[in-house]
């Protein structure tokens, strides 16, 4: 593995490495020294066009445990603001030496131009393009629901996310977390159900390898794991839906509809939530929630990318 740009790069048995890497990786950071030496003089650039918290922090927190030398950039307050293409900033940091960048661009399709116009040497880790991709978020996921759901007594056994059943709610149509959710699952040989308003899904759905459905009570039903997508009111350009108060009503996930579950079924969100909206606050910090495990999780996963992009050849 070169550059890590979409979900659809990774085999299972790729997938499942990293997933077993990153595993390793929490057992570090339960150490009292968290740091590990493994990309010490290596050089990890975070480069953000677009406003980000959680994997902003957790790619340089990822960065720095792994002893690497860690340039965060923000399009803000640089040159970006002054006009300077993509190119050139890619030709710049190249100048400077960084060994890995980590992208997150309002374009789709920006850290695959990236990795393959030949700007730079580095390897690249798309941290979420446009409505496109967001491959380490989908492995954080996969992850969580492993730790959760497989083994020790949950509902599949084996490496891989096989046999179970995960719901995926709301705003299919802007998330790029959805798209490489159903990658990645798909690939780990879970079973996944897209359910949104038919003016949130994206044109061409039917090709994606998983069900949909227009009904969430429906849909509850025998789930293994749900996860509540962001309403993402800043990429709309139009009515989607009626009013939030519906879309709550129809899509929302809440107490009731967490009770339709099986006993075992644990819930999701990428963050940041919109509480009220898409998930009620009972809901996200309810007994089923692993959403602030998702983002310690996140940490490990991406040691556990950076490790095999930067340092897996001599491991
Ligand atoms: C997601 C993103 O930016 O795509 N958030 C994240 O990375 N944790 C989802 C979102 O913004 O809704």
């Amino acid at each position: 593995m070169r550059h890590l740009l979409s979900a659809a790069d990774l085999s299972r048995e790729e997938a499942v490495q990293l997933l077993d890497v990153a595993e390793q990786m929490v057992g570090t950071q339960q150490r009292e020294i968290k740091k590990l030496p493994a990309l010490r003089g290596r050089t990890v650039v975070n480069l953000f066009f677009e406003d980000s918290t959680r994997t902003r922090i957790s790619f340089e927190a990822a960065a720095k445990r792994l002893s690497a030398d860690v340039i965060t950039f923000s399009a803000k307050g640089s040159s970006v603001s002054k006009g300077e293409s993509l190119k050139d900033t890619a030709l710049t940091l190249e100048a400077m030496g960084a060994d890995a960048v980590v992208v997150r661009h309002p374009a789709s399709g920006a850290p695959h131009r990236l990795a393959r116009a030949g700007w730079t040497r580095s390897a690249v880790l798309n941290a979420g393009d446009g409505t496109h991709e967001h491959p380490t978020q989908a492995l954080l996921d996969a992850f969580t629901l492993r730790r959760h759901l497989v083994g020790g007594g949950g509902p599949a056994t084996g490496a891989d996310l096989a046999g179970l059943r995960v719901g995926i709610v709301g705003d299919v149509l802007h998330s790029r977390v959805a798209r490489s959710d159903v990658l990645l699952l798909h690939t780990l040989g879970a079973q996944v159900t897209l359910v949104a308003p038919p003016t949130l899904l994206p044109v061409g759905v039917e090709s994606w390898p998983c069900r949909v459905s227009y009904d969430l009570d429906a849909a509850l039903e025998g789930l293994d794991a749900v996860m509540a997508l962001r309403v993402q009111l800043e990429r709309m350009d139009a009515a989607f839906f009626p009013s939030a108060r519906e879309y709550s009503r129809r899509y929302g996930l809440d107490a009731r509809r967490l009770a339709l579950l099986p006993e075992h079924a644990v819930l999701l969100h990428p963050g940041p939530m919109n509480r009220g909206l898409e998930i009620t606050a009972e809901a996200a910090d309810g007994a089923r929630s692993r959403i602030v495990e998702q983002v310690s999780n996140g940490v490990a996963v991406r040691m556990a990318a950076l490790y095999l992009l930067l340092a897996g050849e001599d491991a």
